[in-house]
């Protein structure tokens, strides 16, 4: 399947495959608690977004150097040509880094590095996106922001992602203000274990661009209306709703209602490591089990670069 297409929600460290994974770990000697490849392979069932948040987090242990971001960058844009993808607007997760002793620096340049010589190597352009984990506090956020201003050259904007519930748009209010001010563009995931009321909030306090899934915004009709009126992009998952459990089957998942309701839906892989799939094989996941036809599918092509923060022209050379 290889129209051409933009990924606009794909978790950088959610591309780590178990091979690349052990091989990182033999590289910076680093012990996982799995035997082989195929032992971790079988701890990939995920009752929810924290079960698989929790193996997400700790696999990323092996990601130490510049060298390991390049390669990891690398990996997935290879993969990425090989389905299609001209444009990649890449999250990646700087708090679950800086964490373990590994600077903002080590992450955004050795990302950088592969990012830079992606059109050349592979024809894909690329954004980075940095994400803040909404489950730690709005102060951590700030703080990662700030760290954040020595490259803001290589970062195009701001998401949230980690554990919904509980975790309210509304508690990133500054650190979204201040992002504005200089001049990042903003995302956020919403709606795909929480509430719709937090697609609201995202849009109406932290300004956002694009939602993240919004798989829930189906739940509230006014609010399917609006983001239907005012052409909010939702960056759907199908794959990774699936295995995360919002949704029972791929069978049920509201795809074909939300493109049906004039929503602006794009497929996306999310973290392709881990939910059984890149972004060519969502497209074809979707064809062969939800039934959308090639003109669906061409609108969902054309919808990921509608979507995507290339500006006009770029958008048309990158189709
Ligand atoms: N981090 C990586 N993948 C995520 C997802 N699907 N939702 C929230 N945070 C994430
Ligand atoms: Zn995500």
């Amino acid at each position: 399947m290889s129209l051409p297409k933009a990924e606009l929600h794909l978790h950088i460290e959610g591309t780590l495959e178990p091979e690349l994974a052990f091989a990182l770990a033999a590289r910076n000697g680093v012990t996982l608690p799995y035997a082989d490849t195929e032992e971790l392979r079988k701890a990939y069932l995920f009752d929810d977004l924290q079960s698989f948040l929790n193996l997400y987090y700790e696999l990323m242990a092996v990601l130490r150097t510049e060298q390991d971001f390049a390669d990891l960058a690398d990996a997935y844009l290879a993969r990425a040509a090989a389905q299609g993808v001209r444009h990649a607007e890449i999250f990646f997760d700087p708090q679950a880094h800086i964490a373990r002793g590994v600077g903002m620096g080590t992450v955004v340049e050795g990302l950088h590095q592969a990012l830079a010589r992606s059109e050349e190597t592979h024809g894909i352009s690329t954004q980075l996106i940095m994400c803040f984990l909404r489950d730690e506090s709005a102060e951590s956020a700030m703080e990662t922001l700030e760290a954040a201003k020595s490259y803001l050259d290589r970062i195009v904007g701001i998401g949230l992602d980690s554990a919904e519930v509980g975790h309210p748009p509304v508690k990133f209010r500054e650190v979204y203000e201040a992002a504005a001010r200089l001049g990042l563009r903003r995302v956020a995931h919403a709606g795909e274990e929480g509430p719709a009321a937090y697609i609201t909030e995202a849009l109406d306090v932290l300004g956002v661009e694009r939602i993240d899934h919004g798989l829930r915004c189906m739940e509230d009709p006014e609010l399917v209306e609006r983001l239907v009126r005012e052409r909010i992009p939702l960056t759907l998952c199908p794959l990774s709703n699936v295995r995360l459990r919002a949704v029972g089957t791929l069978e049920e998942h509201p795809l074909p209602a939300m493109m049906d309701a004039g929503l602006l839906c794009t497929v996306n892989s999310d973290d392709p490591a881990y939910f059984g799939g890149y972004v060519g094989d969502t497209f074809h996941a979707v064809h062969e089990t939800l039934g959308l036809d090639q003109e669906r599918l061409r609108e969902l092509a054309r919808n990921s670069f509608e979507a995507s923060f290339l500006e006009h022209d770029e958008e048309r050379r990158a189709r």
